[in-house]
């Protein structure tokens, strides 16, 4: 699978068996979850680019590099990656949020678009989109569909959990797209649930079930 990034640092796997748990509360889930998109979030921005800055140290004048936060978006597909968003601003406080929410028509199952913001500028911008599952891939591939008509310098798709069909479907549609993930589970069941997965993202992070 190429363009597939496999996070795969003990404290991401550490946390995410302990999500897994189905007796995890809405609390302690949504804390491990803040948790791993913090760490998630360093190796998503591994390549982000850097520029010169002149910084007066308390002994002498040098040149650092600073990131410039404000071009990259982090586009939360609503509700589930609204959970997953703080670990990144906590790693890139500077970044704007873009937020799009998406729903499946019950007759044709395809996405249908409900809300959708962003920032100003997006042909200037890096989008990292979140979102915990990668499950059917249809949610993710009407998203970057969506944001690519705004023409952003490039986008990546970041998630907790995936499965090989979610992956072979937005590869397929957007092989251009780099997929971060924690874990490739085995298989979607057919009800679009991934196995063994961690459950309803949505209603683990906010206690609806
Ligand atoms: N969305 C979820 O929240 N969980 C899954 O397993 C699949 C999609």
């Amino acid at each position: 699978m190429s363009n597939v990034y496999l996070i795969n640092h003990p404290l991401v796997q550490h946390k995410l068996t302990l999500m897994r748990r189905k007796n995890a509360s809405t609390s302690t889930f949504r804390t491990l979850l803040s948790e791993l998109s913090n760490l998630m979030a360093y190796e998503v921005t591994r390549d982000m680019p850097l520029q010169d800055i002149e910084v007066e140290t308390p002994l002498e004048t040098m040149t650092g590099k600073i990131i410039d936060g404000k071009k990259l978006v982090l586009v939360s597909i609503l509700r589930a990656g609204n959970g997953f968003l703080d670990g990144f601003l906590n790693v890139v406080p500077g970044a704007r949020v873009g937020h799009i929410g998406l729903y499946r028509d019950p007759q044709t199952l395809a996405p249908v678009e409900y809300y959708f913001k962003m920032p100003q500028e997006m042909e200037e911008r890096d989008i990292v989109i979140v979102d915990p599952m990668l499950a059917t891939g249809n949610s993710a591939i009407a998203a970057v569909a969506r944001l690519k008509k705004l023409k952003p310098k490039s986008i990546k798709f970041v998630c907790l959990l995936t499965c090989p069909e979610g992956v072979a479907a937005l590869q397929k549609a957007h092989p251009d797209v780099a997929i971060y993930t924690a874990a490739i589970d085995r298989q979607l069941n057919e009800h679009g649930y991934i196995l063994p997965g961690l459950g309803d993202a949505g209603d683990r992070i906010f206690g609806t079930k």
